[in-house]
């Protein structure tokens, strides 16, 4: 396992790549803890940069992409001290500073779409810049409303680097994204609190509500409505200002997916994770695993802050039925494409996932990497500009492929579950990048039976095995 510092291993892993291998396992038992939510864990260091008072956060996940948030808040004001294992923000109620640097964004989508919005309404020039990955990503979609509500952003052709000159004199919009994206809702919410006016919000499909879930636990009266035809709105009233709340970040869905899968995956395997966030908009890929047949069961399911929670208990032993899914459910399992691509890989029959034009423009080109890495370890599947077919047999691929990972966490971390199962060891080109979303991965799968460790040899994933 690589060891985790809040400075860049993802940075240094463009340079000196860390392979690993995962080994076919008998069993698969035990207690999992998964870190902290990684989207809930951004926007409670936002919201406390921007309160009145003091923010205690337990459980805030201590990823890189985390880490540059807080780094972010930091500059912008906020004082930041830790206590034991809780990290304590004192806010700025609503008093940023202007930055002495440009804000380095590192792998982070969240980071940079969320702060764009939160600086927004403040007369001060804030620059913004990120690494390969996040320099290529579409920033266009968050640019166009902070464009309409008055703000001037400069961009390298709608991506990073970009400074957005802010202004105390923005103006509330009405606005309908043309992406059903939680981080386009955020970035006009957050930039919404300093609007004159009531800015209304309509989401063409449902996404996940962290934001609109802590802006109500810190005082801010947002208003929600679901329309005739099925259209989510919302109103936020400018001129709020935030009030400290304590929050308890809980352990991260899109995690727990890795340790789920492969325990269904297994055939003797009980895996128990608890404290898991099991909010409706991020469940999706639950709901899909229970329809091709998988043993798992939410239990002592209550609500904290807002937010829905439960302890997640997995059995594996039986085999998953491919099945097609409803696009409709594609925004509350975004992040989760990669694993259950592992899981249709070894379903029996054709799952089909479509409407996934998204997966493009995350972290890498999902559906591309997806379809080269498990055809390259045997999997019979078709990409589409916008789907992807898996024709499982029932059992687990051979594997032996040599993945490239395009230094996406997720990728990453599908792969070493799937070689959990698979006949031939399978070995990823880089491990590094999971810093950004679970640090103790391999450590965690490990102490549960999993055989995750350095690979010595040479690796060859541009071209699979
Ligand atoms: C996130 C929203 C999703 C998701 C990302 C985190 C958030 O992105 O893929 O990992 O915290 O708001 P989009 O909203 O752009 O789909």
């Amino acid at each position: 396992m690589i060891a985790f510092t809040a400075a860049s291993v993802y940075e240094q892993s463009m340079s000196i790549l860390h392979p690993y291998i995962s080994r076919q396992v008998a069993s698969f038992h035990g207690d999992i803890g998964v870190p902290g939510d990684k989207s809930i864990s951004h926007r409670a260091v936002m919201f406390g940069l921007l309160a009145e008072g003091k923010t205690r956060i337990t459980g805030l996940l201590q990823g890189e992409d985390v880490m540059r948030t807080l780094a972010a808040a930091k500059h912008l004001g906020a004082a930041v001290e830790t206590e034991g294992e809780d990290v304590i923000m004192i806010g700025t109620a609503g008093a940023l500073k202007p930055p002495q640097e440009p804000l380095y964004m590192g792998n982070s989508g969240t980071s940079v779409r969320l702060l764009m919005g939160l600086v927004a309404g403040y007369d001060m020039a804030v620059t913004f810049t990120g690494d390969a990955s996040l320099s290529g990503r579409p920033m266009g979609r968050v640019i166009t409303p902070l464009a309409q509500m008055g703000v001037d952003v400069d961009s390298n052709d709608n991506r990073l680097p970009i400074t957005v000159r802010g202004t105390s004199t923005i103006q509330a919009i009405s606005y309908q994204s043309p992406v059903a994206s939680a981080q386009v809702k955020s970035c006009v919410l957050l930039a919404a609190l300093r609007a004159r006016g009531m800015t209304t919000l309509t989401e063409s499909a449902p996404t996940r509500d962290h934001s609109e879930n802590m802006l109500t636990h810190f005082g801010v009266t947002i208003e929600t409505e679901t329309a005739h035809d099925g259209l989510h709105m919302m109103r936020l009233q400018g001129g709020q200002i935030l009030k400290a709340a304590d929050v308890h970040v809980p352990s991260d869905p899109s995690s727990a997916a890795f340790p789920c899968v492969a325990a269904l995956l297994s055939k003797d395997s009980n895996i128990t994770m608890r404290s898991v966030c099991i909010n409706e908009r991020r469940a999706g890929l639950y709901q899909v695993l229970r329809q091709m047949g998988a043993t798992l069961r939410f239990e002592n399911e209550r609500i904290e802050a807002g937010e829905a929670i439960a302890d997640l208990v997995v059995q594996g032993g039986s085999v998953l039925q491919g099945v097609e899914i409803d696009p409709a459910l594609v925004p509350s399992m975004i992040d989760e494409f990669p694993i259950l691509a592992v899981a249709a890989s070894c379903a029996q029959g054709t799952t089909t996932m479509r409407g996934l034009g998204e997966l493009r423009v995350k972290e890498s080109d999902r559906l591309a990497q997806m379809a080269k890495n498990l055809a390259a370890c045997g999997v019979n599947l078709e990409e589409g500009e916008e789907s992807l077919i898996i024709h499982g047999t029932g059992r687990p691929p051979m594997g032996g492929a040599h993945i490239d990972t395009a230094l996406d966490h997720r990728i990453a971390m599908s792969f070493l579950v799937l070689g959990m199962v698979t006949q031939k060891p399978i070995i990823i080109d880089d491990i590094s990048p999971v810093a950004t979303s679970f640090p103790v991965f391999a450590e965690m799968m490990n102490s549960a039976g999993a055989q995750m460790t350095p690979y010595e040899g040479s690796v060859n994933a541009k071209d699979g095995k």
